[in-house]
């Protein structure tokens, strides 16, 4: 075993887990338990839930379920030893110093290390005079020697094999480097050569300093213009913010500027905006936004003035809209980029541009404008009823304010369009709940067929009664003393609920809690999620030890059954009963 028992129980009793999760997710408090907004998917109406009591989360809408070292796990992107670090840590407790497999936090660190040396050594050679050219490059758009050194650029040079040579000579195996992505592995002739070569380099560094990836331009307009670092163990693309490890800093406003490039964050920084950040990768995600909304209260959106900005714009707005943020559009005029616009027009006029940046509801509105005729009665009939819609969304002060304001620009009463956006409230409300409900059926429909048990369905029956008796040992382990001699896990049908028994029996016997902290360590996130499902359906049935005898009936009947030919077991009246009684709740 790799991290004693004892060690991970006191520590689960010692975090406070609503005190955990609240510093990433705003949880408001609903009888005894906690909701909010799911940070593992997108979503408006908060089905993620805590229970203070058992120490747990469940999400309804997604099904991600675990203790409070499960959700730094997955909150984080950390491996089980790391989250259990990471928890030691915001408990206040020292890691039992050894004697645990910490193989993957290990080659994280080389990965690290490599990571830094290579920075160190792209930086030499931009310096060097006889890449001067490469030096003359940053030069020429702009930057001075000060923000190349702020932000550690660098050189990748005209060889394939310069980098990694010289960090072999380091002493950097050409595994580690091939894990890094600073290296490729040749299909050929299996020899390792660099990922980057003949580029100019854009260290990507972490809030805690680290560097976990590298961009890289070409000089010229060859293409592909920028080769990136793909996912390694220590970067990945649809969390990675560049430049939040200066931007977290010195941003008293708590305030960011959500750029597209590199370069538009460097050329901003050096002209004194120093809240600028670009959120790597393809599309915006979920990801992103909840680690931006750690580190500020307002986002302002400053994607490129073309339609894969604006369309990136959307996409943003839509992801953004659904956390705490505050969320602004600045209107891109004057050149194609923020970088373009900041050397033509200089800072004062893109300090205007911040000041003039309208909100989610006037960029939608102004979005919408753009879409119809509005000149015509028809194209401004339709446009008003689109509004309607947007501002069916807002508060009652936006829905005043904008529905004033649209009133007197197209000559229209205002109680008219009052009356149109309570309409759209309504159908929206009413859209809302039906989606709500049936996300819900779907999660109760999915839970008959656990994921991690690919048995289940074969073995519905058996199945059934060892998730019922998992979960009721795992709120009355009292009762397996008077269970003991009645039942092993070799009576268990599904393969998945015997690993699970065994375990939880293994936990009673030693007189250690039952709860699924102690279970991370030998299952994986998603056997996670089926172990809460299992618990959280235990509390649906009777919790009583005759209860649990009768479930040990079932299996031995079930075990002695022959098999039947049907490929899978229906239970069609048990299973349509059960969700009508779930759907009178
Ligand atoms: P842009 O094409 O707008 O480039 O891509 P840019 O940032 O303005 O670059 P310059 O000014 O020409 O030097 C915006 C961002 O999209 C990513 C990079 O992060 C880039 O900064 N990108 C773009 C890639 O990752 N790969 C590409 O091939 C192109
Ligand atoms: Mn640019």
């Amino acid at each position: 075993m790799a991290i004693s028992r004892d060690f991970i129980q006191d520590l689960h009793n010692r975090l406070d887990i609503e005190e955990v999760i609240s510093s990433y997710v705003s949880l408001k408090p609903a009888g005894r338990l906690r909701k909010g907004l799911c940070p593992f998917h997108g979503e408006k109406t908060p089905s993620f839930t805590v229970y203070p009591d058992t120490r747990s989360f469940y999400c309804f809408g997604c099904g991600a379920a675990g203790d409070v070292i499960n959700f730094i796990m997955r909150i984080e992107n950390l491996d089980y030893v790391e989250a259990v670090k990471a928890c030691a840590e915001l408990a206040g407790v020292a890691m039992p110093e050894d004697g645990y497999d910490d193989s993957l936090a290990k080659r994280r660190v080389r990965i690290l290390s490599a990571n830094r040396e290579a920075a160190k050594f792209f930086n030499a050679c931009l310096n060097d005079e006889k890449n001067r050219f490469a030096l003359d490059y940053f030069l020429k758009r702009g930057l001075t020697p000060n923000t190349i050194k702020k932000f550690g650029l660098g050189y990748a040079p005209d060889n394939w094999h310069a980098l990694t040579d010289h960090l072999k000579k380091l002493g950097f195996s050409e595994q580690e480097l091939v894990l890094a992505n600073l290296s490729k592995r040749s299909q050929k002739n299996n020899r390792c050569y660099d990922n980057f070569c003949n580029r100019v380099m854009f260290p990507i560094i972490d809030v805690r300093g680290n560097v976990v990836a590298f961009g890289g331009r070409v000089l010229d307009d060859s293409k592909p213009k920028y080769v990136n670092t793909s996912d390694t163990p220590v970067y990945k693309k649809g969390s990675g913010v560049f430049a939040l490890n200066f931007a977290k800093k010195n941003n008293p406003d708590r305030r960011l500027m959500l750029v597209e490039g590199y370069m538009d964050v460097i050329a901003l920084h050096q002209a004194g905006f120093t809240g600028s950040v670009a959120c790597l990768g393809t599309a915006f995600t979920a990801e992103q936004a909840n680690i931006l909304a750690r580190y500020a209260d307002e986002v302002l959106i400053c994607y490129d003035n073309d339609e894969a900005g604006r369309k990136a714009t959307q996409r943003a707005l839509e992801i953004l809209g659904r956390t705490s943020l505050k969320i602004k559009v600045i209107k891109m005029e004057g050149g194609k980029d923020a970088d373009e616009i900041l050397r033509t027009y200089g800072k004062e006029r893109f300090n205007a541009m911040i000041t003039g940046a309208s909100n989610q509801i006037e960029y939608n509105l102004s979005a919408l404008q753009t879409r119809y005729n509005i000149l015509t009665d028809d194209g401004k009939l339709r446009f008003l009823s689109d509004a309607a819609e947007v501002l069916a969304e807002c508060t009652d002060v936006e829905v005043d304010i904008y529905s004033t304001r649209l009133a007197n620009e197209f000559g229209v009463s205002k109680d008219a369009l009052l009356a149109q956006i309570n309409n759209a409230k309504g159908k929206r409300r009413h859209r809302m709940q039906s989606e709500q409900k049936s996300a819900q059926m779907k999660m109760l429909r999915e839970s008959f067929d656990i994921k991690s048990n690919p048995e289940r369905r074969k073995n519905l029956k058996a199945a059934a009664a060892e998730e019922t008796l998992i979960a009721s040992l795992m709120r009355n382990p009292e009762f397996y003393a008077k269970l003991r001699d009645k039942f092993t896990p070799d009576d268990f049908a599904t393969d998945f609920n015997r690993r699970v028994i065994t375990l939880l029996i293994e936990l009673i016997e030693g007189g250690y809690q039952t709860d699924i902290s102690m279970f991370n360590e030998s299952f994986s996130p998603d056997e996670i999620d089926s172990i809460a499902l299992i618990a959280q359906k235990g509390e649906e049935t009777a919790n009583t030890l005759k209860e649990c005898e009768d479930c040990i009936a079932v299996l031995k009947k079930e075990k002695n059954a022959p098999r039947r030919n049907s490929k899978e077991e229906m239970p069609d009246e048990d299973f349509s009963n059960y969700f009508r009684n779930k759907e009178k709740k």
